[in-house]
């Protein structure tokens, strides 16, 4: 491949000390340590205390921090940030200038991107075509949550699953026939009322109103989100496979959403990949939505090698959902 595109060239992640555990949970709401195992496959989540007084920026410095240990780079070198969120710091400013500013990367624009459990695809999509139009050369894309604040605890539908953690990825330009070859992502907006947060943005401005009535926490109807999962990431997996001429034989690594590890297991099944070449750390993190893959490839980076086929896939709240077709790098 001769076209200039992007590649991941270091990947870092971070997630809070504090381990919620099901234990735990079982004493906010009605539920056991053997429900959440059976129906969902989390054993604990980790989640930043409000006490810390810190947004999903101090998370994104953190992970940022790891992946500098690992493979430095001059941040001013950087030449844009896009963060993928659904829980920025603020409103306004947006979290990719507070980051660019702290981590020295003055030089770099930044904006976030909302995209819910799919941000991470999404980023390296915009970051993949700002390299290859060929005006940038290297950009970081981070990607990451804090869903605790935005989980009713009240509501034990939904807060078994959420977590928080954060991901980031350097990707720099390459012609070599590693990187992101190929994407695929949709979005169906046509029925929010499956997957929502209504509370505080312009049409639901946050008043006292919307916080009595619980609007400012994620709802689902999990049983439809649990299908419309299934099938989407499947059926996008599968024509990112065909448009590029692979079998899934060829697949060294499917890096799925953690969303349920039923949802997980359902996919590798219609997908015919076996359960050792699916990364799968949802029993220690959870859902972290947009964090999740970022987070898989950060725990499986001594593993992978230079030229392994991988296939990212995620869904999630829009819906949002996709598969992109990678080559590792290093
Ligand atoms: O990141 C993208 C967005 N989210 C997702 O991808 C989530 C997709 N959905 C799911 O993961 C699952 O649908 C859930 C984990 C949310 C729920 O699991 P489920 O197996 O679909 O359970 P269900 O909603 O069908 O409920 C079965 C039963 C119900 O009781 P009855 O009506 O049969 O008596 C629920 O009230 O399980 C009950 N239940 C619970 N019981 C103990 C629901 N949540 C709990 C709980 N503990 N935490």
């Amino acid at each position: 491949m001769s076209k200039v595109h992007a590649v991941i060239t270091g990947i870092g992640a971070y997630v809070p000390e504090y381990r919620l555990t099901n234990a735990e949970l079982s004493v906010l709401v009605e539920t056991s340590d053997e429900w959440i195992t059976k129906r969902i496959g989390i054993k604990e989540r980790r989640i930043l205390k409000p006490e810390e007084g810190e947004g999903v920026s101090y998370l994104a410095l953190k992970a940022i921090e790891n992946l500098r240990s690992k493979r430095d780079f001059n941040p001013l070198e950087i030449e844009a940030i896009i963060f993928a969120t659904a829980t920025p710091d603020y409103i306004l400013p947006n979290t990719a200038a507070l980051v660019a500013a702290q981590a020295g990367m003055t030089n770099a624009f930044g904006f976030d991107l909302e995209a819910a459990c799919s941000g991470f695809l999404y980023g390296l999509e915009v970051g993949n075509s700002f390299i290859a139009c060929g005006k940038y050369k290297k950009i970081m894309v981070i990607a990451g949550d804090i869903l605790s604040i935005v989980t009713d605890y009240k509501d034990r539908n939904t807060c078994p699953i959420f977590g928080d953690g954060c991901g980031c990825a350097l990707l720099e330009a390459t012609t070599e026939e590693v990187g992101i070859m190929d994407s695929i992502l949709r979005s169906d907006g046509s029925q929010p009322e499956i997957l929502h947060m209504y509370g505080g943005g312009s049409k639901n401005p946050s008043s006292h109103e919307t916080i009595d009535q619980r609007l400012h926490y994620i709802w689902q109807d999990g049983k439809i989100v649990f299908k419309h999962a299934v099938a989407n990431m499947v059926n996008t997996c599968q024509d990112v496979l065909q448009r590029n001429n692979l079998s899934i034989n060829d697949i060294a690594w499917v890096v799925p959403h953690q969303a349920n590890l039923r949802i997980i297991d359902s996919v590798a099944g219609y997908l015919g990949i076996p359960r050792e070449k699916v990364m799968i750390n949802i029993e220690k993190y959870g859902n972290t939505s947009a964090g999740t893959i970022p987070i898989c490839l950060w725990e499986w980076e001594p593993q992978l090698r230079k030229g392994d086929k991988i296939i990212l896939t995620a869904f999630g709240g829009g819906f949002t959902w996709g598969a992109t077709y990678l080559i590792w790098g290093y």
